[in-house]
């Protein structure tokens, strides 16, 4: 039976164990209310910012996140910092004035901030003129460092223990790695770019590349996906066949694929258990147009980094421009004609459901304090890629 769907309408994901079960359904989606598709961010939650090597000690970089400008930086310790880079007296980035490793210095009347964002010094005030300086203050962000990549934190937790854990990769957990991170910026809202994020059905179409496949391996796969943390893992299984690098690579091989919000998707290649390749990709709001991905491959073969980087940034970027080429693509109409979106077809679409309801969930549980507790159930998902 062929049945259509109107835009607006999406589909619930449905366990789809036998291919018999299979029903498509006409409900309509209750995802854009009070969560306006391209509108809103995953709150209380850490985003990826940097590769740590970016950031030396005594090293400042400003940047915009979530519509923020954050100034992040490396004391002279070695300890991390993430400021709010507006100068509280008449709004100046403080990242535009020098830092020496203790104290960014504001460049317009040079007023000194401490790390945590605290003034310590007026130069303009007369011996004889005291002021409370601890009240005069730009807003600080948790800032961490996990397996070499920086995260700051955006939210209102008050204290450490309300903070969530750091989406970061337990498959290199004790394994000695190299990486390599490429930066791209994607033109468009985080929910379009985490939906192409996750969406394994444009992959024939946008990822044509004589060294990765064509449209016309499409085949038909079933895959078994697990809620995990704030997202899911497709449970691990043989790589796909399609590609010339994985037919290149053997059969010995396992891969599993995860996703965690606010968008983050983790892939390890194992084997016989270990991980040897890592790709972590992260998507990092930028404002509500535009919208930062970062990839960091790690390795734990021994391939040295000088070799491998080239390698890796060619084939990397070029894999995510074709993603970035979709998106202006898609940008455009959505600017210019604001059509209402988005519709996501069971079961090639599903992981795109769920992230809605994840972010969904995870915004009602932080702001009524309670428990996260994670929508997706184990699901067979079938498709052709
Ligand atoms: S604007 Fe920053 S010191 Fe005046
Ligand atoms: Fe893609």
């Amino acid at each position: 039976m062929q049945t259509t769907f109107a835009p607006n309408q999406t589909t619930s994901p449905v366990n789809t164990d036998k291919a018999s079960d299979w029903k498509p359904s006409d409900v309509e989606s209750d995802l854009e209310k009070g969560q306006p598709y391209g509108k809103t961010y995953t709150k209380n939650m850490w985003y990826y910012a940097l590769p740590s090597d970016k950031l030396k000690k005594g090293e400042i970089e400003s940047k915009v996140m979530l519509g923020e400008p954050i100034v992040i930086g490396r004391d002279n310790e070695g300890k991390l910092f993430a400021l709010r880079d507006i100068c509280p007296h008449q709004a100046v980035p403080l990242s535009a004035g020098p830092f020496d490793g203790k104290e960014l210095m504001c460049p317009f009347h040079g007023w000194k901030f401490d790390t945590s964002g605290t003034c310590t010094e007026i130069p303009s005030l007369c011996s004889d003129q005291k002021m409370n300086l601890c009240k005069i203050r730009t807003a600080n962000y948790p800032v961490k460092e996990v397996l070499d990549s920086i995260w700051v934190y955006f939210g209102d937790a008050v204290s450490e223990a309300d903070l969530p854990e750091v989406p970061y990769a337990p498959g290199l957990d004790g394994l000695k790695y190299q990486k390599n991170t490429v930066t791209l910026q994607l033109p468009t809202h985080i929910d379009y770019a985490v939906a192409a994020l996750i969406d394994t059905a444009h992959v024939p179409y946008v990822h044509k590349s004589w060294w990765w496949r064509s449209a016309k391996s499409v085949k038909e796969k079933t895959k078994t996906y697990v809620p995990s943390g704030t997202g899911w893992t497709m449970v691990k299984h043989q790589p796909s066949k399609h590609s010339l690098a994985f037919k290149l690579i053997g059969k010995y091989l396992e891969t599993e694929i995860s996703f965690r919000l606010p968008g983050c998707r983790r892939e390890y290649l194992t084997f016989n258990g270990t991980t040897f390749l890592a790709g972590i990709t992260t998507l990092t709001p930028v404002d509500e147009t535009h919208t930062e991905l970062n990839h960091t491959t790690y390795w734990t073969l021994p391939i040295p980094k000088f070799l491998a980087d080239p390698v890796l940034n060619y084939f990397v970027t070029t894999f995510l421009k074709q993603d970035q080429t979709l998106a202006l693509l898609q940008e455009n109409i959505i600017n210019k004609y604001k059509p209402r979106l988005i519709m996501t077809i069971k079961d090639a679409g599903t992981p795109g459901h769920w992230y809605f309801l994840l972010k969904k969930e995870w915004n009602a549980a932080t702001s009524e304090k309670r428990p996260f507790v994670n929508p997706i159930k184990e699901t067979k998902l079938r498709w052709k890629t």
